[in-house]
């Protein structure tokens, strides 16, 4: 029977030129690259310029994925960002995307808030608008700049994270049904909101008329994190019908390359078919899933027909996975 599956067509990415590596952040922290490289498996983060914004890390790693699609951008119907580093409260840092980019007037162009689950939250979200129409092309963006809700001086958040940004553009295509057809299998996207005070930033329009600073209880955090994650994967395997050995690669949100490596051996994958960026781009938040996507198909590893599962966990706590046959 005929279905509409999310197609991938094209995949893009952006990272500041400025690195600060461990050793750098060892200078004017008590902390070491030993520490970070050994808790963490972070060597270096990307931070953004004076003057550069979330939008501008998006409008770059957007127009890479467009220009890869093929697909001309006065045909995308709808953009969704997810950022929890917008440049203003409001409007939506996706107008300005969208504006930048030429993409038609009138198309929907919005962000949505999940912390580090949202790229995932934001492909579900486009992979539902595309599968029910009258969409039939999107642009899907995690951008960031987390380097400006970090506190410089608190060494146990601000050595994890860094800036960036990964885009897709999908179309709604016919398939056939199956678990061979290519684009969007499944994705499921979870919220339990009682760990909100967990990692949270403490600040906002509405209590502080502030944009805040990151707070994050690490241990916490991260006793969750492989429960949730493994847990939501196997659910979208058991809806999907397939099995964990059929996954070519594993694009996990990029945290912590403990909770990676505890995942994958959880579930049985092998550490090879781990794509991980960790190393270089730290943790971008909604960023990392689309700029390790990236990576894998800029070097070769994630071909088309290969099955691609996707997870992330964050703030919220907000937990999600997606299926892809690239
Ligand atoms: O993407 C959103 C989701 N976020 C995450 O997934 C993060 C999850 N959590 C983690 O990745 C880990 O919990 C951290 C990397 C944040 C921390 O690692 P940990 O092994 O849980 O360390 P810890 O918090 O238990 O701290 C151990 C020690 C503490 O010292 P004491 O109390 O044992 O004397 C910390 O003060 O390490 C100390 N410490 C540091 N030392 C050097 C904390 N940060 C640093 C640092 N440099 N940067």
């Amino acid at each position: 029977m005929a279905v509409i599956r999310s197609v991938v067509r094209g995949v893009g990415a952006y990272l500041p030129e400025r690195i600060i590596s461990n050793d750098e952040l060892s200078e004017r922290l008590d902390t070491s690259d030993e520490w970070i490289r050994e808790r963490t498996g972070i060597r270096q983060r990307h931070i953004a310029a004076d003057g550069e914004f979330t939008s501008d890390l998006g409008i770059a790693a957007s127009r890479q994925a467009m220009v890869r699609s093929g697909i001309d951008p006065s045909d995308i119907d709808v953009v969704i960002l997810a950022t929890s580093t917008p440049d203003q409260t409001f409007p939506a840092t996706a107008a300005t995307i969208q504006a930048e980019l030429g993409i038609q007037r009138g198309a929907a162009a919005f962000d949505l808030q999940a912390v580090c689950s949202g790229f995932v939250f934001a492909l579900a979200t486009a992979d539902s608008l595309l599968r029910s129409g009258p969409y039939r092309r999107a642009l899907v963006v995690g951008a960031e700049t987390f380097s400006r809700i970090l506190d410089w001086e608190d060494r146990t958040t601000c050595v994890l994270f860094g800036d960036g940004a990964g885009a897709v553009v999908l179309e709604a295509q016919p398939q056939h049904g199956t678990n061979d057809d290519r684009g969007i299998l499944s994705t499921r996207m979870c919220t339990d909101g009682r760990y909100r005070d967990k990692l949270f930033v403490d600040g906002g329009p509405s209590t502080s008329r502030t944009s805040g600073y990151l707070r994050m209880n690490g241990r916490e955090v991260f006793r969750h994190a492989v429960t949730k994650i493994s847990g939501v994967i196997e659910e979208t395997l058991v809806e999907s019908g397939l099995a964990a050995d059929e996954i070519d690669w594993f694009v996990p949100h990029q945290a912590n390359k403990r909770i990676l490596e505890g995942t994958a051996a959880k579930l049985g994958i092998p550490i090879e078919k781990i794509i991980i960026t960790l190393d270089r781009h730290a943790n971008t938040s909604a960023a990392s899933i689309p700029l390790a996507l990236n990576q894998g198909v800029e070097d070769g590893r994630i071909k088309e027909g290969d099955l691609v599962l996707l997870e992330a966990m964050g703030g919220g706590f907000t937990w999600g996975a997606a299926l892809i046959r690239w």
